[in-house]
């Protein structure tokens, strides 16, 4: 489903991401593990477009997505968490998600027909987005913030909308980079939760990075470990765990983490 062959990007001399290559399988959670600095998120932004790859290929339902903008392969089915700068912080936590479930009929060229004459199944349709919403948010634990303005949320909060509004989306590929950074104690389990229903619910493919092995070691079908910009081991996760590779670089990972 999604793939990427030699994937590379140079930053000056910097090699990044270095020829990258990986194929993730629907149905499937991968991890992507590594130490502070080996290209984990740059990664992410190459195959969702935010970055341009200095050479490879992303392939998407195998056909070449390398130089399609970011909200075309949005489009295509590739679900990035969204950044807190594309939310509407005025609008409220409902009408955000609403939006987002707008965004996606019209993608599906369904909906969204405010130019048609129907009005009734204009009001329909807004109502069964409104509905949509409201249960997303009581998936993702906010329905009782639902009328507050997404600026006014929490941070922990502000997570959880993330993942709502990537839920709204429906995408084929979600797309997760340490979804839980920041979030209190309590708050964790919420999203890992989540994390474990899409899981189990859909076949979707989903891309997790996450600092915190025991997350990885429950959520994870398959570890990708990268360091230096290279794809260094690739594997079950308890022999990626036990590697060499993996305990050098997390040993030294560990000694830069707070505790
Ligand atoms: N836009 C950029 N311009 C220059 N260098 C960059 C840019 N983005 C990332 N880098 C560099 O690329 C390398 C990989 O960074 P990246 O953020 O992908 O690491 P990471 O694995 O996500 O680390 P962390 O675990 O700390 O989030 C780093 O050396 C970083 O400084
Ligand atoms: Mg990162």
């Amino acid at each position: 489903m999604l793939e990427t062959r030699d994937l590379t990007i140079r930053f000056g001399g910097h090699v990044a991401v270095d020829h990258v290559s990986c194929a993730f399988a629907p149905g499937t959670l991968t991890a992507i593990v590594g130490p502070n600095g080996a290209g984990k998120t740059t990664y992410f932004n190459l195959i969702s477009g935010q970055l341009p790859a200095s050479e490879g290929t992303v392939l998407l339902d195998g056909q070449d997505i390398t130089t399609l903008a970011a909200p075309l392969r949005t489009r295509r089915g590739l679900g990035r968490a969204f950044q807190l700068t594309q939310l509407f912080p005025n609008l409220t936590v409902r009408e955000n998600v609403r939006l987002a479930i707008q965004a996606r009929e019209a993608g599906r060229g369904q909906g969204g027909g405010w130019g048609g004459v129907d009005l009734f199944q204009i009001w329909l349709d807004r109502q069964a987005w409104i509905d949509e919403a409201q249960a997303i948010l009581a998936q993702v634990r906010l329905a009782g913030q639902a009328d507050a303005h997404a600026s006014a949320l929490p941070h922990g909060d502000q997570r959880k909308l993330e993942v709502a509004l990537l839920i709204a989306l429906d995408p084929k590929v979600f797309m997760f980079d340490e979804p839980t950074a920041g979030m209190s104690v309590d708050e964790v389990p919420v999203i890992l939760d989540l994390i474990r229903d899409l899981k189990s619910r859909r076949d979707c493919t989903i891309l997790l990075v996450e600092h915190k092995m025991d997350v990885v070691r429950e959520l994870a079908d398959r570890i990708i470990v990268l360091h230096n910009g290279q794809l260094v081991a690739d594997g079950e996760p308890a022999a990626v765990i036990a590697s060499p590779v993996v305990q050098q670089a997390y040993l030294g990972m560990a000694a830069e983490e707070p505790a």
